[in-house]
């Protein structure tokens, strides 16, 4: 491992502050490419993993901003976004956006886009439900950036995140999939061997500190599968 690659996780920019709305009790307040982003979390919603900021999504945020990520008129879709945070940063760098996670997270995506996205910047930002494997139909196949962060620490779900990648992508898709290796225990290296089977997959970024990977994947083509037998 490049240990140029090794690098700190961002910290929270302020003290987890009460917020006196009934949506959100805790703001978590983030520093990012000259964004100050207010996310509301809740863990006692009910609604599961996704009302947290989980880790290998500020690792994700921060490899954009480390490497001067811009999205301008890209096409982006986010998959388990859980409080929208990569989703909104992304937005705010210009990206056309679709937050995607399960039906019960997407009240608390919206609130999270209308306290961080100034409304000039809302026609690019669409929150809709995709469940794995089941919605799919519903989305194009055409987006230029795929994004997921801790989405693959359940076996089952293994099928279904590798089911709903091939359907959303083209040979002109860039996926960015951080993952912190030690949540499932070995689940998401195996999910991550299974991706690798369909993409091919670069490591891009490691914070060695939290087990995170980012990696930067598109699609096997008739060309690289060749050169992979
Ligand atoms: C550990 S959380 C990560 C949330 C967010 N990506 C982050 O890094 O902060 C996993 C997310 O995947 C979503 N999820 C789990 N199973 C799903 C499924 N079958 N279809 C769609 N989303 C799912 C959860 O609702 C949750 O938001």
């Amino acid at each position: 491992m490049c240990e140029t690659k090794v690098m700190k996780l961002m910290q929270k920019a302020s003290f987890l502050r009460i917020h006196g709305d009934d949506d959100f009790k805790i703001i978590d307040c983030y520093q990012i490419c000259g964004f100050k982003l207010e996310i509301g979390v809740d863990p006692s919603s009910g609604r599961g993993y996704g009302s947290l900021v989980w880790e290998a999504a500020l690792g994700l945020c921060q490899y954009f901003e480390k490497e001067g990520i811009r999205f301008s008129d890209k096409k982006v879709i986010e998959l388990g976004a859980g409080t929208g945070i990569v989703s909104i940063l992304v937005a705010l760098l210009g990206g056309d956006v679709t937050i995607t996670d399960k039906p019960e997270l997407l009240s608390g995506i919206e609130r999270n886009v209308s306290f961080n996205i100034p409304s000039s910047f809302k026609p690019q930002v669409k929150v809709r439900a995709l469940r794995w494997g089941l919605d799919i139909n519903q989305f194009p196949s055409d987006y230029d950036y795929i994004l997921c962060s801790d989405i693959m620490y359940i076996h089952d779900s293994i099928p279904l995140i590798l089911e709903t990648l091939l359907h959303l992508s083209n040979e002109k898709t860039t996926i960015y999939f951080a993952s912190t290796l030690s949540y499932g225990k070995n689940v998401t290296r195996l999910g991550h061997v299974t991706l690798s089977q369909y993409f091919q997959t670069e490591l891009v970024c490691r914070y060695g500190f939290k087990d995170i990977n980012v990696y930067r994947m598109c699609l096997n083509t008739p060309t690289t599968l060749q050169l992979h037998i």
